[in-house]
């Protein structure tokens, strides 16, 4: 049994301790926010907060947050309403949607980092959150938005 804090709920999950944490937050816990994109660490779909540090879930064990705190896109703010989320909407930053939670909340740990972002400070930290739909400028955008 492995047990963590997820969007500010105590979780306790009964699988192999090296099940990636994605896998848990999807099928085991049921929230479909977090994303399945490469699998391999490379695209950013799947990325959470674990501690407050932005984490790819796909190739993080689940005994790696036994005690943690995660956070998704579901906890970011329950009402949906974190200026990134805000700034997402008005500047219209997703096409198709599947990478944007991945986006975000790598955006979220940027702005905590940065939060009047440069350009460069902007690309240097999203620039391994992959859009398919070449939306960057858009999300770029929102960042922006976002730390204004
Ligand atoms: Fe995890 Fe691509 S699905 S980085």
């Amino acid at each position: 049994m492995t047990t963590f804090t997820l969007n500010g709920r105590d979780v306790s999950v009964d699988v192999a301790e090296d099940t990636p944490l994605l896998w848990v937050i999807r099928d085991e816990v049921g929230l479909k926010g977090t994303k399945f994109g490469c699998g391999i660490g490379m695209c950013g779909a799947c990325t959470v907060h674990v501690d407050g540090r932005a984490l790819r879930s796909c190739i993080t064990p689940l005994e790696a947050v036994s005690g943690a705190k995660v956070t998704t896109i579901e906890g970011l703010d329950p009402n949906g309403q974190h200026p990134l989320q805000r700034a997402w909407i008005k500047a219209q930053a997703p096409q198709c949607g599947y990478c944007q939670s991945g986006q975000i909340m790598q955006a979220a740990t940027l702005l905590k980092d940065f939060p009047d972002p440069s350009r460069q400070d902007i690309d240097a930290v999203m620039g391994g959150s992959l859009c398919r739909c070449m939306a960057y400028i858009r999300i770029r955008k929102a960042i922006e938005l976002a730390a204004a």
